[in-house]
């Protein structure tokens, strides 16, 4: 009813209670009683005698009645559940899964009381970022995963500059962050379910510093496209164009296509050619980057051999 709602408040200029309740075929005072919901989040809705009901302003919020009715993909974004807050919208993913949740639903929330980056890290979550969670059926083989982060790394880089800048220039720093002017807007994290031979299910983590404030303790390292920009930018909006991206190279995946996804994603990496530092779990090791192979591995040649790595963290020298 809300979708419904909130879509003839758009399309009209001011629509009177009656209307309303004719349209959606309810009473008048449940209508008053959702217009009153949509005022308590933040939506300005005016109400003038014999005039009905006009929307003055919308909150960004990512609801799904904000994003389902202007999608036209196939499979992500199908279904959309927003939460204000959760520890991680990772865990509400993994809670889906078990009760059959599908391909492609997302779960976004304002704030993370618990939000976790790789090597569980933790991952600041303050109101004003885009902190969701992807759920995948991916039939791919476990080696083969890294390819849904690239997906999913690429069309975030393609959603910055469609919203924020064309001529921003997204940088994608192996295995899965993304950078502006040197440093990191965007971070993934994705999780497995596998058996030796597929992937039952994985859960890509993204969270974007979009109008948060960034912790002074990451102020060096990070920032929000809201500093980058100069102005807030929308979190809806972003969050429509990434889901309509992904959704064509998850499409990709499923035909098991990969070059291209490959491919745009060596574009925003920049990383091929590059002498760069690998901090591991058992050690670090430096040498000049010769591939990203065809499942995301990194391929390394430090001088004595090719080493072909798969997680680590990085830096240019
Ligand atoms: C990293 O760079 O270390 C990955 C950060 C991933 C953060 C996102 S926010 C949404 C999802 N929920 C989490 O708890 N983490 C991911």
């Amino acid at each position: 009813m809300r979708e419904k709602l909130l879509k003839l408040l758009k399309e009209n200029d001011f629509i009177s209670g009656e209307k309303l309740a004719e349209e959606l075929n309810v009473s008048r005072t449940a209508i008053w009683k959702q217009i009153k919901n949509l005022k308590k989040i933040g939506y300005t809705i005016k109400s003038v005698e014999n005039k009905g009901y006009k929307l003055v302003s919308n909150p960004d919020i990512p609801i799904p009645e904000e994003i389902t009715p202007y999608l036209d993909t196939k499979i992500i974004g199908r279904k959309i559940y927003h939460y204000w807050e959760v520890t991680s919208t990772s865990d509400i993913g993994r809670e889906k899964i078990k009760k059959d949740a599908i391909d492609g639903t997302i779960i976004v929330s304002d704030i993370q009381s618990k939000g976790r980056g790789r090597k569980d890290r933790t991952w600041i979550s303050n109101r004003g970022g885009l902190w969701f969670s992807i759920i995948f059926y991916p039939r791919l083989l476990p080696e083969q995963g890294m390819i849904l982060t690239m997906a999913c790394s690429i069309a975030v880089a393609k959603a910055f500059k469609k919203i924020v800048d064309v001529n921003l220039n997204p940088e994608i720093k192996w295995p899965n962050d993304i950078l502006i002017n040197k440093k990191k807007v965007c971070g993934i994290l994705t999780e497995f379910d596998a058996e030796t031979d597929r992937i039952n299910y994985a859960i890509v983590g993204i969270g974007i510093n979009v109008n948060n404030n960034i912790d002074r303790t990451l102020k060096q390292t990070a920032t929000s496209l809201k500093n980058i920009l100069g102005k807030p930018v929308s979190k809806v909006d972003l969050l429509k164009y990434i889901i309509k991206f992904l959704d064509r190279y998850y499409l990709d995946i499923k035909a098991c296509n990969y070059k291209k996804i490959r491919h745009k994603w060596l574009f925003y990496s920049k990383i091929i050619g590059r002498k760069i530092v690998v901090k591991r779990d058992t050690g670090t090791v430096k040498g000049i980057v010769k591939n990203i192979d065809k499942n995301g591995f990194l391929i390394l040649d430090n001088g004595k051999e090719k080493m072909r790595i798969l997680s680590g963290d990085i830096s240019l020298i």
